[in-house]
């Protein structure tokens, strides 16, 4: 399908501009007298080859992971391959009658099992810190991450968010996850069901006023969940692969290696924004695991894989 679907494209927009050199040629006899009709006739088939073009894209069988986007004008192909393939791939057809070509030849030579293969090699993994936002801590952590252009993700206690609105702000604004870690700090199967959905429902209200998210993403203090919660937003559970245990240590290079030692691809790495030689331990990570090729995402897109 790979292959058969630039062949495609390829084979109708050479009919298209088949059509448009018998378009042009009628319309030039038509200025010497030709009839009318026929190049109305013409130029209706045009218009349905192009359609079949365009139904023939819009419901090939991509790649997953690959949108494949047209834009409204029958004139302009884009063709863009989603953030979540290799970010090269992002390809426009203009309007002249060459790219055309180049564009598929493109296509065909991104979509290669070579190239999906070196995608799954990418050594991915997620930081997730709890228990914030703290008004010193998180501001620090932030702007480490920024510095390194890293995003993570945060489980916020929904009482230390008044008064820290602006932190929450900047990290969705900054392309942070904010999930979800109970209103207090409770744990959740000590609670009714009312009880338990009141307490990530009030921390998801806050969130929601600032960024206008719901937390989607919830990872109940000392990871105890009820699984029969219905509350009034979708949630999904996170845990985590790798726990440092940092809040048991002020010691920085105790939190780093704990980390270092366990993690793998693909891990979800459990820390606090709450204090700061957490804070400084996961900057330090963050930079040796860059150095190690790793890349780092936020948990919806280990979860959703
Ligand atoms: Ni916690």
């Amino acid at each position: 399908m790979k292959k058969i679907f630039p062949m495609i494209v390829f084979s109708c927009m050479t009919a298209v501009v088949l059509l448009i050199c018998i378009y042009r040629s009628l319309q030039q006899e038509d200025a010497a007298g030709g009839t009318p009709e026929i190049a109305d006739a013409v130029l209706g088939a045009e218009n349905m080859q192009k359609d079949a073009a365009w139904e023939a894209a819009m419901t090939a069988d991509v790649t997953p992971g690959m949108a494949l986007t047209t834009g409204a004008a029958a004139e302009e192909t884009d063709m863009t391959v989603a953030a979540d393939a290799t970010p090269e791939t992002d390809m426009t057809v203009a309007e002249d009658a060459t790219p055309e070509t180049e564009a598929v030849a493109a296509w065909e030579k991104e979509t290669t099992w070579e190239t999906e293969a070196e995608w799954d090699e990418i050594k991915r993994v997620a930081l997730t810190f709890d228990d914030g936002p703290h008004p010193v801590y998180t501001v620090k952590l932030l702007n480490g991450l920024a510095e390194r252009g890293v995003q993570a993700t945060f489980f916020v206690i929904g009482e230390n968010i008044p008064g820290n609105e602006e932190i929450i702000a900047r990290m969705d604004q900054e392309g942070h996850l904010i999930g979800n870690h109970t209103y207090d700090h409770v744990k959740i199967t000590d609670l009714s069901v009312e009880a338990a959905c009141e307490q990530v429902e009030r921390t998801s209200a806050l969130v929601k006023e600032i960024t206008g998210k719901d937390t989607e993403y919830v990872r109940p203090p000392f990871g105890s969940w009820r699984k029969d919660l219905e509350c009034s937003f979708e949630m999904i559970l996170v845990l985590w692969d790798v726990d440092p245990l940092d809040w048991t240590t002020c010691n920085v290079s105790d939190v780093v290696r704990r980390v270092l030692e366990a993690v793998g691809p693909d891990d979800i790495i459990l820390l606090h924004d709450y204090y700061e030689s957490s804070v400084d331990a996961a900057l330090l990570i963050v930079d040796a695991l860059m150095e190690q090729g790793y890349v780092f995402v936020t948990v919806d897109e280990l979860i959703l894989e």
